[in-house]
């Protein structure tokens, strides 16, 4: 199984903080944006990782990140995204890199406490299919919102403004290799994006979307106020301060 990170995009919601680097090179209290999902996936486990890149500054990547030495990695590989196309576009460019093993795709941006082992080793129990990890938030209109019946996840829907269930859908998703059939069938969503919702609702209209929910406090930090709430979260962590 192989790690992939999407860190494209032009970080819009971040202006100007944006404006001349990437928002993944951004600091969340005393590291890089990038250190975290990355860090992520190596502590899972994960030695062969892919990189997606995009708009500005994607060489500041290699400048910062080499070959992961530093994670303790031999290597890494690194792709670049052109434009906005979305998070599901930018994880299409996986498809060589992933070479029909399944993958765990984590968010540039999402900053998470606990380590997401056991969901992957649960997740290679399986085999097959798509695991996604749930949230409760205090806003989940801003991220993908499952909408349940009981236990199960009847549908996920994207930025909703009437949210149907109070969970996020985390920037964490574990997939097989037909990830990359689903995406080549996606259309663009209203934003102009191939949605990596849509990628989650074609596994669950097979019936084959699992889902957890996450222990341990979780984030995203692509907007202003997000930012400020990692590089919190991060600062409460390390220095053991509430
Ligand atoms: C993206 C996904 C959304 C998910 C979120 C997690 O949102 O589209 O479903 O809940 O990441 O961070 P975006 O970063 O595009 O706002």
């Amino acid at each position: 199984m192989k790690g992939v990170i999407l860190a494209g995009g032009l970080g819009t919601r971040l202006m100007p903080l944006t404006r001349v680097t990437n928002k993944h090179l951004l600091p969340v209290y005393d590291r890089p944006m990038i250190y975290y999902p990355l860090g992520t996936l190596v502590e899972a486990g994960f030695r062969e990782i892919l990189l997606v890149t995009g708009g500005n500054n994607a060489g500041d990547f290699l400048r910062l990140l080499g070959n992961g030495a530093e994670f303790g990695l031999q290597h890494l590989n690194y792709t670049y995204q052109e434009g906005e196309g979305g998070i599901a576009q930018a994880l299409g460019l996986a498809e060589h890199f992933a070479d029909g093993e399944p993958i765990c795709v984590m968010l540039g941006d999402n900053i998470l406490q606990r380590s997401i082992a056991p969901a992957v080793a649960r997740y290679r129990l399986r085999g097959r299919g798509a695991t996604i990890l749930l949230k409760d938030v205090p806003d989940p209109g801003r991220f993908g919102v499952p909408v349940l019946n009981g236990e199960r996840v009847v549908a996920i829907e994207e930025k909703p403004a009437q949210p149907k269930s109070r969970y996020a859908v985390v920037g964490v998703y574990l997939y097989d290799a037909r990830v990359f059939d689903i995406i080549r069938g996606l259309k663009p969503s209203a934003r102009g994006e191939l949605e990596i919702t849509d990628v989650n609702n074609q596994y669950l209209a097979w019936g084959e979307l699992a889902h957890e929910f996450l222990e341990g406090w979780w984030t995203d930090a692509g907007t202003v106020g997000s930012l400020y709430r990692a590089a919190r979260l991060v600062a409460q962590e390390r220095t053991g301060e509430k």
